[in-house]
Parts: C-alpha cells; sequence; structure tokens
C-alpha cells in the first residue's frame, strides 16, 4: 500500500485529493445510495450517535517517542491484546484528563448502533404476556404462569390486530404469520411458546432451543450464512449466551466425548480472534496449533490480502490435523474466505479428510454481501458459531447459537469410539437417558453446559430465546434487507474514512467485512522508505510502539494485531464503536506517528559535513 506520503507538509495533505474532507466523499455516497443515505442521516441525528459525532480531539502532544519504557512494553507485549488495551486506556484517558486529546476507543468491537425493532417487538409482546398473566387474577403485583390453553393463539392474534400503533407491531404480526402461514405452526402451540417466553415463567423446555424459536433462527442461518441456499437436511440449534459461551460449550464437549485429546494438532486460521490461540494453550488442552496463515500471501505491492494461499489450505491435508478453528469473515483481518479458497477446502475435505472437524464463527457474516459459510458447504464437518452482537448490537442480551447439521461426522465418530471410551461415556451421560448412546453431540454440548448433573435445568434463558426469534424474523422478514445494507454501509463509510486519513486507497474487494481494519506498519515501512528503515524500527522499538504512542499522544485506543496471531506490527482498529468522523482522525493520527519514526530515522544517521575544497 503506498502513502500519498507521510511526510508530506501540512497544508498539502489537507489539499490532498483523499483529504479533500467529508463532503466529497459524503456526496459521491449519496448519489450512489440515496435511500440508505436517508437513513444514514437519521440514523447519525439520533442523540446517541450525536454524542460520539461531537466528540473533538482536542491539540495532541507533541509527536515523538512513548514514555513508556521499551522495557516495560516488551513485558506488556505478553498481555492478550484485550489485556494491553486496559494500559492503553490509562494512557489515553490520562491524555484527556490533561486536554491534549479526546480519547477514542477503538479497540472495541461492540457496535454503536442497535436494532431498535426487534427490541420494540419484545417490548409489545412482553405487554400482551402480563396482560395474559393477569387475565383471570385481581391481586395486586401478582400474575399467573402462562397456561398451555386453547384460546390463548385467538386472543394473541385479537391483540395483534388491536393494537396497530404498539410500537414494534408490524413485526410481531409478520413473525406470527410467518411462522402460521410459511412454517406451518400451530398457532397454540405458537402462541404459548410466545407468551410464555417471554414472560420467562419456567425453565427452558426443551433445553436446547425452544422449538419454533429454532425453526425461526434456523431460517435466519439458512438466509444469511448461506446466502439463502442452504444445503440439504436440517441444523440442530443450541441457543448459548453468545458466541463466547458457544465456543466454551464446543471445546468442553469434544474434549469430554474424546473427539479431540489434550495434546491435538489442530489447524488455526489467523490472524484470528485471540480466545481460539489462548484457548489451544491452555493446560487442558495444549493443542499442537499449524497455522493458516493469511497474512503470507502478498500484492505485488507489498500489502495483505487476508486471504489463506492454496498452500496454507493445503496444510489440512495432514492427517495430524484433527480440527480447523476458523473465524469467517475473520477477525481482525474482516475479510470471508475468498471462493477459490473454499472451493479448495471443500475439495481437500471431500477428498483427502472427511473426518475433518471444522469449527467456524461466523459472527461477522452478515457484513459481506453474499457470504457462505462452511455450514452451508460443509454442512456435515461443520459445527457452526454465530453471534447476534454484532449486527443487532445486543453485545449486552448475550444471544449466540451453535449449528449442528443432523447429518454430521460427530454423532458418527462418537459410534465408532473404542468401547472402553463408550462405556464411560453412557456413565457420564447415563443419568439423563436410558439410552446414553443415543444421545446426539448437541444434546451432549447442552448436558455438559451444565456438568450433566444439572441438565434439566440448562438452556438459554427464554426472554433471551424470544429475542433472538424476533431478531432473526426482523433480518428474515426485512425483504430489501435495508437494515443489513444499513449495518454495511455504516462500517464501510467508517473503513473508507479511516483509509483517507491515512492517505491510502485500499483496493476494491468483495470479501471485504469492513468490521476492523487491519494495518501492518511494516509493509508499509518496507514499501514506502525500504528496508533500511523497516530494520531501523525493528532495532529500536518493540513492535507496540505505535499503540503507545498514539495513545497517549493522540488518545486513540486500537489492539495489538501480533496479538491476534497476525503481523507483530500490525494493529486493529474497529470500525464498529465510533462515529465516522472521529475514522480521518484515527488515520490521521497514525500517519503522525508513522512521521515521527521517519524523522526519528533521519536524525538517527550520521551526518557527513561537506567537505571544504
Ligand atoms: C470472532 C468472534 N467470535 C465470538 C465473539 C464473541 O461474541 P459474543 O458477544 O456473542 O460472545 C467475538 C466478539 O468480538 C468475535 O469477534
Amino acid at each position: 500500500m503506498k502513502t500519498k506520503s507521510a511526510t508530506k507538509p501540512r497544508s498539502k495533505r489537507r489539499s490532498s485529493p483523499n483529504l479533500a474532507g467529508q463532503s466529497r466523499r459524503a456526496t459521491s455516497l449519496k448519489a450512489a445510495k440515496p435511500n440508505l443515505w436517508n437513513r444514514t442521516q437519521r440514523l447519525v441525528t439520533t442523540r446517541a450517535y450525536q454524542a460520539v459525532q461531537d466528540l473533538t480531539p482536542g491539540s495532541p502532544r507533541s509527536r515523538g517517542p512513548s514514555s513508556i519504557s521499551r522495557a516495560r512494553q516488551k513485558a506488556l507485549l505478553q498481555l492478550s491484546p484485550f489485556e494491553l488495551k486496559d494500559e492503553l486506556i490509562k494512557l489515553a484517558e490520562s491524555a484527556e484528563r490533561e486536554n491534549v486529546a479526546q480519547f477514542l476507543n477503538a479497540g472495541r468491537g461492540n457496535p454503536n448502533w442497535i436494532c431498535t425493532t426487534a427490541r420494540e417487538a419484545f417490548g409489545t409482546l412482553l405487554r400482551f404476556g402480563i396482560e395474559e398473566s393477569r387475565r383471570t387474577m385481581a391481586l395486586p403485583d401478582l400474575g399467573r404462569q402462562i397456561a398451555k390453553q386453547p384460546g390463548l393463539a385467538e386472543r394473541l392474534a385479537a391483540f395483534l390486530a388491536s393494537n396497530p400503533m404498539a410500537p414494534g407491531i408490524k413485526l410481531l404480526r409478520e413473525t406470527w404469520d410467518f411462522g402460521i402461514k410459511r412454517l406451518k405452526f400451530d398457532p397454540e402451540s405458537f402462541a404459548y411458546e410466545l407468551t410464555h417466553g417471554v414472560i420467562g415463567d419456567s425453565y427452558p423446555v426443551p433445553d436446547r432451543m425452544l422449538r419454533h424459536c429454532e425453526r425461526i433462527v434456523h431460517e435466519y442461518l439458512a438466509r444469511e450464512m448461506c446466502d439463502g441456499r442452504p444445503p440439504k437436511g436440517k441444523w440442530d440449534l443450541f441457543a448459548t449466551e453468545g458466541g463466547t459461551a458457544a465456543m466454551c460449550y464446543i471445546f468442553d464437549t469434544l474434549m469430554q466425548n474424546s473427539l479431540l485429546h489434550r495434546g491435538d494438532t489442530i489447524a488455526m486460521g489467523v490472524p484470528i480472534f485471540t480466545p481460539y490461540i489462548e484457548i489451544t494453550h491452555l493446560e487442558r488442552f495444549s493443542f499442537k496449533p499449524v497455522n493458516l496463515d493469511a497474512s503470507v500471501e502478498r500484492r505485488r505491492d507489498g500489502t495483505h490480502v487476508w486471504q489463506y494461499s492454496d498452500a496454507e489450505i493445503d496444510k489440512l491435508a495432514d492427517k495430524r490435523v484433527k480440527a480447523f478453528f476458523l473465524v469467517n469473515p475473520s477477525n481482525p483481518p474482516s475479510y470471508a474466505m475468498r471462493p477459490g479458497s473454499m472451493r479448495r477446502l471443500v475439495n481437500l475435505v471431500k477428498t483427502k479428510r472427511p473426518d475433518l472437524i471444522i469449527i467456524t464463527d461466523d459472527v461477522y457474516g452478515t457484513f459481506v454481501p453474499g457470504f457462505r459459510s462452511t455450514m452451508a458447504e460443509l454442512p456435515q464437518n461443520t459445527i457452526g458459531v454465530y453471534s447476534f452482537s454484532k449486527h443487532f448490537g445486543c453485545t449486552g442480551w448475550r444471544l449466540g447459537v451453535v449449528a449442528v447439521h443432523q447429518n454430521n461426522i460427530f454423532d458418527k465418530m462418537l459410534a465408532r469410539l473404542p468401547s472402553g471410551t463408550r462405556a464411560s461415556l453412557n456413565r457420564r451421560y447415563g443419568p439423563m437417558t436410558m439410552e446414553p448412546e443415543k444421545v446426539t453431540f448437541i444434546d451432549r454440548m447442552v448436558a455438559d453446559s451444565r456438568l450433566v448433573a444439572l441438565n434439566h435445568t440448562a438452556g438459554l434463558s427464554l426472554p433471551q430465546q424470544i429475542q433472538m426469534m424476533l431478531f432473526s424474523s426482523f433480518g428474515l422478514l426485512d425483504k430489501t434487507d435495508s437494515y443489513k445494507q444499513l449495518c454495511q454501509l455504516i462500517v464501510r463509510r467508517r473503513y473508507q474514512a479511516l483509509f483517507e486519513g491515512l492517505g491510502l486507497t485500499p483496493p476494491a474487494d468483495d470479501t471485504r467485512a469492513a468490521y476492523y481494519a487491519q494495518l501492518d506498519l511494516m509493509v508499509w515501512a518496507e514499501g514506502e522508505y525500504g528496508p533500511e528503515f523497516a530494520k531501523f524500527l525493528r532495532d529500536n522499538y518493540e513492535c507496540i510502539d505505535v499503540l503507545f504512542r498514539v495513545a497517549e499522544q493522540s488518545g486513540v485506543v486500537l489492539l495489538h494485531g501480533g496479538g491476534f496471531g497476525g503481523p507483530d506490527w500490525s494493529v486493529r482498529v474497529s470500525l464498529a464503536n465510533l462515529a465516522e468522523d472521529t475514522y480521518p482522525k484515527i488515520g490521521q493520527f497514525l500517519r503522525d506517528a508513522a512521521a515521527a519514526y521517519v524523522k526519528e530515522w533521519n536524525a538517527s544517521k550520521p551526518t557527513y559535513e561537506t567537505p571544504r575544497t
């Protein structure tokens, strides 16, 4: 990637085409997407959004070395990027307190938008649920547990018809019709699940997931993870407390059931969300990781494509590799696996590795138009993880799901375990059922999530499942995908804004999710100033030095890309949680930091006096 030059005088940079300002960029986007533009405009005028828009960094501290010594930086390098971030936050906050910079936390992947309609629908359904619970009661503060009796469906339908102005009623009505007409739900059962679910008046039954919620979330995954072209058959879904819990449950059950063993070789697509790296190293797992490195393949100019080359994918042919952990689209680079690599992976698994366990974490799938997961391409081998956190702005709700296809290799692997192992597993799951051998892999995961003994109270809380279902039906019933396109537009515009600040032009790429940007400083250093400058940087600074500089001098918190298994000198910028107009500034601050390194390099060179003649 060529910079428009980090050393150009400021005035020139300001008038350069890339930094010509928001208005030019805004005008071109406006012309391209008038409807979305209008909606974005509405969005940015909401108070919450405005609050972040209004942040204006003060004048930064003078550029130069960080006050954090190299030795201290080296010591801090052992922390995970998410822990290191707390150190950076302290510096950035102190910069803000001293009024030298505005604290801008571009470290977190928490979106700063939320989906309102599905929440409104939840609120209105809750109102119905409470009315229903009080229907034949006249006591203060107390209602009746929702009864599964005929008449509930009729009352719910009447409520939906007679409250046309209630917030979210349109979505509720359409969800009801979708369930009854399209999915052929029995109205009484559906009404009961919705009503007692929203109230949360009993333990989750079935524990894995409420039946109607499961069907609707299934439809959502078929649409969003498979581009509307799901594989034959069905997945069983397990509703979990976010993708985070899904990951814990998956690793635990694979180990408990001897499908993975301590010390096994596993493959990981890196850079990757750090917990996958850290879990791998935990004593209990002690996995031997083989990295499929997306930073190997480069463009001619040295920049990353952030895709797995054929040679990297072919590492999976090694029979010692038991499982492949994939985050797709990736975090931090934020690219979906390109179709050619997906085809190579599918071919490799089908021809050489039908036994390969694939754990795909597709949390960012909705940010790439036409996204197709390995859930779609290799359903038998895949354990899918999806989280509602990012797309719907609901990290606090803790909504995630594990998907395992009903025709899968895991159940077959369980049946083929040595008899001693099977006997011990039968003892483990025996208290749950008379036929423990028949407990499927995903149901074992549900039981393991509550140490088997508490299986009867396992499962995600019912109101959470109802909200998850409403997010799903909202996505499904949004025929023009306007919400999805709006979310994509929000992060893309910020991505563009960041690159304008950097003075760089990112190449067009259909696989880019743009939820994060991973910027490799070494690529820039080598490309712009050559290997000597790169060596100067390596010799004189820790790779995280730039993070400390931008935190204390500009108030900007970024994450260390090296901690995600990416290039050491890379940084992760989250495009999820700050207002668009902060991103050109972040780009500019990074550029200023780069210019300071160049200055230090120039100052370090020996100066020779011109010999007098
Ligand atoms: C790849 C990936 N998986 C899972 C998660 C966690 O998701 P949740 O909020 O649903 O726990 C994140 C959050 O950043 C993520 O990036």
